[in-house]
């Protein structure tokens, strides 16, 4: 199969009306995409990123009356509120689902994940479709999400016919989850939306469910690793990290380490953006499990705001 980059939304409409997958672009990351009403695409999808079947999709859809009548079961008045403060936006929520949706989406669960992305491609593509889509991140299971259309095309070449191209996308790293299904709304994934911005807007307290705990299938500590070692490590203890081995890559965060060639760094971000270090970090990773490192070495972000996220996806992408 030959897999085409393009900005042909009829095109990717088309493909998805036969029941086949396209990989679309969001403000978070690329999504692998098919129609959450085909067996056949959404069978694919688990196929070609090699996903085990007990990790549920993210169903994606333009606006709430869509959720309500194809999606949710339940008419939860949180999502206007979600709606209003936060979509179309890098947050998902876990509701209830409808008979209709399968469960081969939603693994087995009686709930489902959905959220309004924020890229006005995407948006066409879903008001010309007219249908939700099922939609993970378009890596192979396991491998860190792919930021750009030529990332997907790296990976699924041969595999999906079509790359719905959508520049890089802004934000860079996957959206927060909260299940709102729990008697008490917790964080699944962490990400753009904080905690006490969900908390605000809800007018409710919200949980943090740590990885380790949490109940979500697919809630695997490791996580968007690259091929090559990596390990995190603070600015701190940097001195003894240096000496494990010569042909090392470094990603710091805004400053560069002066005893390392400057060819052997990248940086998250020079003016130290917390925006700009999320919307590099999976770039950079990508750049240096290219080159023929022995190990890349990652520096955690200050731990506030937008750097919790990031610091967890720096956890996860920590193999060594
Ligand atoms: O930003 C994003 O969310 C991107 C873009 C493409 O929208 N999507 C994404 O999907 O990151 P994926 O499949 O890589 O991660 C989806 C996560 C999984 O960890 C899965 O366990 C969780 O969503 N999830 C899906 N349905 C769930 C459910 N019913 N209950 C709990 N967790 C669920
Ligand atoms: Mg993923």
């Amino acid at each position: 199969m030959e897999t085409t980059i393009g900005s042909d939304i009829s095109k990717a409409s088309q493909l998805l009306a036969s029941d086949e997958i396209v990989a679309v672009p969001t403000e978070t990351v690329y999504g692998l995409a098919g129609s959450v009403f085909s067996q056949k695409a959404v069978a694919e999808i688990f196929k070609v990123k090699n996903r085990p079947e007990f990790d549920p999709l993210i169903v994606h859809t333009f606006n709430t009356d869509e959720i309500r009548s194809k999606i949710a079961l339940e008419n939860d008045p949180r999502i206007d509120l979600i709606e209003d403060r936060f979509w179309p936006g890098p947050i998902t929520i876990v509701v209830k689902k409808r008979p209709e949706i399968s469960e081969i989406i939603t693994a087995g669960l009686e709930t489902v994940a959905i959220r309004i992305p924020d890229h006005p491609v995407l948006l066409d593509l879903l008001k010309a479709f007219k249908d939700p889509l099922a939609a993970p991140s378009a890596n192979p299971f396991g491998y860190i999400s792919p930021t750009t259309a030529e990332h997907v095309k790296d990976q699924l070449d041969g595999l999906i016919p079509y790359i719905l191209e959508g520049g890089d996308c802004l934000v860079g790293i996957e959206s927060t989850i909260i299940d709102l299904s729990s008697p008490t709304v917790r964080i699944l994934r962490k990400g753009k939306i904080l905690q006490e911005e969900i908390e605000d807007c809800l007018k409710e307290s919200v949980e943090m469910v740590e990885y380790e705990t949490r109940s979500s299938p697919g809630s695997f500590g490791k996580h968007y690793s690259p091929g090559v070692p990596c390990r995190a490590f603070e600015r701190s203890q940097y001195p003894g990290i240096k000496k494990m081995g010569l042909n090392t890559g470094v990603i710091a965060f805004n400053q560069i380490f002066d005893d390392i060639p400057e060819e052997n760094q990248l940086l998250l971000s020079p003016s130290g953006d917390l925006g700009e270090a999320a919307h590099n970090l999976y770039a950079h990773l990508r750049e240096f499990d290219k080159e023929n490192f022995d190990r890349i070495l990652i520096e955690k972000v200050p731990n506030k705001g937008l750097g919790i996220a990031i610091n967890d996806r720096i956890d996860r992408a920590s193999t060594d």
